[in-house]
């Protein structure tokens, strides 16, 4: 049996390896390649409701967030005026960028591109374009 100080010693070495291990993964897993990948840029310059958001929106959001979408527990997130309450009171950014329970529920999180686009529509002034 190994005993207690021994164990310990054990832990302590280990440990940095650990620590890298960890940081390893996290920058390992950071999403942002996609314009790396496909070499186009990010277009952040003049984000539009009805293109660039609704695109998002379309692609990643409606199965549960419009119409009669059950899958959003009511959540609407369709007219511009759905949206716009949403930005106004922080919860459409939040949701694509908090860790703990990101959305899309369940699926893979946005791309850093898309991200971008929500931030810069909001910080645009959330324009009904
Ligand atoms: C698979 C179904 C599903 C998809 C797809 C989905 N959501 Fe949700 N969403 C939910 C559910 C269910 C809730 C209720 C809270 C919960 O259970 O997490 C929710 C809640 C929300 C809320 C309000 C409360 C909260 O938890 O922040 C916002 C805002 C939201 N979603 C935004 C989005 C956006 C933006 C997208 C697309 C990028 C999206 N959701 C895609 C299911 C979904």
């Amino acid at each position: 049996m190994i005993s207690f100080k021994k164990s310990f010693m054990r832990v302590r070495f280990y440990f940095p390896f650990v620590l890298l291990g960890v940081v390893f993964l996290f920058s390992s897993c950071y999403y942002d390649k996609e314009d790396v990948l496909y070499g186009t840029a990010c277009d952040t310059s003049n984000v539009r409701f009805n293109v660039e958001i609704k695109n998002i929106l379309n692609a990643h959001c409606a199965g549960c967030h419009s119409g009669n979408a059950t899958g959003g527990m009511g959540i609407k997130l369709e007219t511009y005026q759905e949206v716009k309450d949403a930005a106004e009171n922080e919860m459409f950014l939040e949701s694509v960028i908090r860790d703990n329970n990101p959305m899309p529920k369940n699926a893979s999180r946005l791309s850093a591109c898309k991200i971008n686009q929500i931030r810069a529509w909001i910080n645009q002034g959330m324009k009904e374009n």
